[in-house]
Formats: C-alpha cells, sequence, structure tokens
C-alpha cells in the first residue's frame, strides 16, 4: 500500500506550474527568500562601497520584505517589494516561471532587471539610474512594464525622499528601458502617496499612450503622456477618502486609515469617440466614481481648474467593501476589486446598475486572501491577485510558521459563472 501511495505523491510533486482552475492560489511564502545569498556577501548587495558610516543596518532582512504588487508579462511575474523598512535587497524583483522546479510553491525571488539597479548608496545619495522604492506595476498590450518608483525611504521615524519620484517603462521583450520622468516638483513634493497606475494605449500606435497615477497621499489624479513627455495634474473632492469609511476590521486587528484614489481602471473605447469611461475609488472609500480618459488626456482642461463637473459618483457597493485595487475585463465587462474588510474578490456586471445589490463575490478565504494588495490583469485577461496581510505586519507580528503572501490566478470568464456578474 505504502508503494502505490508513493506513486501518487511522486505524480503530484511532478506537475508543474499548471493552471487548470479558475481560480488557483499559484504561490505562497512564509517569508521572501532570494536567489542570492545575503550571508555570504552581504556588502556588494546593499552598497557599492564599504562605508562604516552607513545610516542604517542595511543587511537582508527576510521579515521587512514585504512583497506588494504582482504583475504577470508571459511567463514572468514582477514583484514589487516597497521600502518602509532597512533591509529590503531590491524592491523590483521577478519570477521566471519556467525555471522553477516541479511543485515549488515558494520560489526565491531575484532582482529585476539587477541587483546593482535596486542597490541603495550607502549615504543614500541620490541616483536616478536607481531604483528606490515601487509599490505596483502594470503591462501593457505593448510588452512594457510601466511603474513609478516614488523616490522614498519609508523607514518609521525617518521618512526620506531620497531622489524625485519616477515613471518608468521597460521593454519586456528586449529587458531594456525605454524612458524614466522625474516627476517636477511642480507636480508634488513627494512620492509617498503613488502606489498604483494604469497604462492606456491607443490600439495601433504604442507612442500614443498615457499613465494615469493616483495619489492616495495628495488625492489628485496625474497623467503622463508617452508621446508629450509632460504631465499635469487634476484635483477633486471625489479622490479624497470618505471617513465614514475609515474603520477596517482584518485578522483581527482594528485600524483607522485615511487613504485617498488608490485604484483606476478603463472600461471599454468607444470605437468613434475613442474615449473610455475611467472608474477610480479611493480606498477609505465604499463609492466607486468614473470620468473620461478624455478628460484626462486634456491638458488645457488641466490647467482651468474648472472641471468638477467631469467627475461623477457611479454609486456605492455597500458597507465593508472597500477595495484596494480593481480591474475592468475587456472580455466580460465585469469589474473585479480586491475587498480589504472581507478578505475577498468582488465583481460588478457593467451592464447593470451600481448598488450592493448588483455586485457578487468571486472569492472569499479568511486564511490565504487576508488583505488582497493587488489585483491586475496580463496581456490574455488572466487576473492576477496579491494577498500579503499587511495590516498584521504593521500592527501585530506575522506568523513565520504560516504562509503569509499568497498569489493567485483569475480566469474572469469562469471565475463569474453562477455570480451575478454573469449576464
Ligand atoms: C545589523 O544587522 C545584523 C543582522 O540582522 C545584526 O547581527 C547586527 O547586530 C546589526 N548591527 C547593528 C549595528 O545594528
Ligand atoms: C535619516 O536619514 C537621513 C538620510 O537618509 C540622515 O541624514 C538622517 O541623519 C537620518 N535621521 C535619523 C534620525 O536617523
Ligand atoms: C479640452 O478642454 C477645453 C476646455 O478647457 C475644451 O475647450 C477642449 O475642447 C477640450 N479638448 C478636447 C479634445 O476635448
Ligand atoms: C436600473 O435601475 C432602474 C431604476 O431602478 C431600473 O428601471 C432598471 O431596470 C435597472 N437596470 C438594470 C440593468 O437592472
Amino acid at each position: 500500500m505504502a508503494h502505490i501511495w508513493t506513486t501518487i505523491v511522486t505524480v503530484a510533486l511532478m506537475l508543474p506550474v499548471v493552471y487548470c482552475q479558475k481560480i488557483q492560489e499559484v504561490f505562497h511564502w512564509k517569508r521572501i527568500t532570494h536567489q542570492k545569498d545575503f550571508n555570504a556577501d552581504t556588502r556588494d548587495i546593499f552598497f557599492e562601497e564599504l562605508n562604516p558610516t552607513s545610516l542604517n543596518n542595511e543587511t537582508f532582512a527576510s521579515y521587512v520584505n514585504v512583497p506588494m504588487g504582482v504583475t504577470h508579462h508571459k511567463g514572468r511575474l514582477f514583484i514589487t517589494v516597497p521600502r518602509r523598512f532597512p533591509g529590503v535587497p531590491s524592491t523590483l524583483n521577478v519570477i521566471d516561471i519556467a525555471t522553477i522546479p516541479e511543485g515549488e510553491m515558494s520560489p526565491p525571488l531575484k532582482a529585476y532587471p539587477d541587483y546593482i539597479v535596486n542597490q541603495l548608496h550607502s549615504d543614500y545619495h541620490p541616483d536616478q539610474k536607481r531604483f528606490i522604492s515601487i509599490y505596483r506595476s502594470k503591462v501593457d498590450r505593448c510588452d512594457r512594464l510601466w511603474f513609478v518608483d516614488t523616490g522614498m525611504l519609508e523607514y518609521p521615524g525617518n521618512a526620506t525622499q531620497v531622489q524625485r519620484p519616477q515613471v518608468w517603462i521597460i521593454d519586456l521583450l528586449r529587458d531594456r528601458k525605454v524612458r524614466s520622468f522625474p516627476i517636477p516638483e511642480t507636480i508634488v513634493w513627494t512620492g509617498e502617496g503613488m502606489a498604483s497606475l494604469v497604462v492606456d494605449v491607443d490600439t495601433e500606435n504604442c507612442d500614443k499612450a498615457f499613465a494615469y497615477i493616483p495619489d492616495l497621499v495628495q488625492a489628485a489624479i496625474y497623467v503622463y503622456s508617452f508621446e508629450a513627455n509632460r504631465m499635469w495634474a487634476f484635483r477633486h473632492s471625489s479622490f479624497q477618502q470618505n471617513p465614514q469609511r475609515a474603520n477596517f476590521h482584518v485578522a483581527g486587528l482594528r485600524f483607522v486609515w485615511d487613504d485617498g484614489i488608490f485604484s483606476i481602471t478603463l472600461g471599454r473605447r468607444d470605437p468613434l469617440t475613442k474615449a473610455r469611461p475611467v472608474y477610480y475609488h479611493p480606498m477609505v472609500s465604499t463609492s466607486e466614481f468614473t470620468t473620461s480618459s478624455l478628460t484626462l488626456q486634456n491638458e488645457s482642461l488641466a490647467s482651468t481648474e474648472n472641471y468638477g463637473q467631469f467627475f461623477q459618483l457611479l454609486g456605492d457597493r455597500g458597507p465593508n467593501s472597500q477595495s484596494t485595487l480593481h480591474h475592468y475585463d475587456e472580455e466580460t465587462g465585469v469589474i473585479f476589486y480586491a475587498e480589504v474588510n472581507r478578505n475577498a474578490i468582488g465583481c460588478w456586471n457593467s451592464k447593470n446598475n451600481f448598488t450592493a445589490e448588483d455586485h457578487d463575490t468571486i472569492l472569499l478565504d479568511h486564511a490565504d486572501l487576508i488583505y488582497p494588495g493587488d489585483l491586475n490583469a496580463d496581456a490574455d485577461g488572466v487576473i492576477w491577485v496579491l494577498a500579503n496581510n499587511l495590516p498584521t505586519w504593521l500592527y501585530s507580528r506575522y506568523d513565520e510558521n504560516r504562509y503569509n503572501f499568497h498569489v493567485w490566478r483569475i480566469v474572469p470568464k469562469e471565475a463569474i459563472i453562477g455570480t451575478k456578474c454573469h449576464n
């Protein structure tokens, strides 16, 4: 009998990462590890020059490496780790799925493009060729990775804006930088509020691309035109938090947050006007708002500061539906949103009205979906979610005997079957 059992186990272990389910946990970690052995070679990973006057003890500290974002592109997962404590060797990382041994669910990270670009200088002097701290990224249909490097070390008691925040665009087919754009001081002083972005690319021309960047601290949307290499800003009351939705209860912890506009997603393009509906929400809110991509793209409108009527309330999802990131799926017309107060992924079909009754849940998991902090889609429309139990890290302590970080993969058109979002 033992013989048969062994055979079954072997077969199970031999399955590589096989995507056969509509909703699937792909990876999970108790703690983050790296391909590089830092204990063997600490000095040259963190600092180019060994400097005894280093301001912080920047040796690899696994416990403070909390993954925040996941993006998938052609077999590679890009995992971001913002620098909120000393001890993060790289803020942008990659997992090449094809290289992972069969059955491995907790693969080590590797810095992307390499450890040098992710390295801090020992005196923290600015270096716009390096990454400081990145929250989340996106891929566009032109095989480019986009993100904002906040330029800020959010070390407790000593947050430091090392350098200007920058928009980065990387060609993933050649692993080459396309461009970086330092965000001017006239737009915003610090980078701390730029935790996500969305990219709006013309269907024919990759140069006609815009990034819409929410700033959750300043309650602003910054629009970056790739073609013009310019940036402008919108500010509106709907970008602000709703203090009546500020109470969170996650993983047994109660806390009050004040994050403003957090996520933007884009609806289907109108073939005639080329306009796309823009859906956005503050995290401390349960309301969803809309505007048009043509409004955001209009720099002269932004300069008039007389655009309030173009930003409108869509509706309210109902109590406890506070959401980090959300994504509109082109194929189904459904918006999927990560719900931090419920450990869930919600859905809403854009054909429907927007009341609490029009929403449904595709996934709810009180163990493996605590604080779903990122949710976005790859070129095939497959949705990737990262949950990191962030409140436990901030206000309590991770149990490193348990899986604290989880990457999920969701096939939208199958995941909505049997819900109100399917029609
Ligand atoms: C720096 O960190 C290492 C590893 O965590 C620790 O052993 C060492 O005592 C720390 N040094 C200082 C000066 O804090
Ligand atoms: C905070 O960090 C900056 C450099 O990043 C350093 O100049 C300063 O001395 C630090 N302050 C404290 C209190 O550690
Ligand atoms: C941009 O906004 C201005 C108002 O400031 C308006 O006159 C103009 O028509 C708009 N442009 C487009 C392309 O919508
Ligand atoms: C939306 O609400 C209106 C008014 O309550 C109702 O007449 C209409 O049928 C609803 N539409 C859908 C798609 O449910």
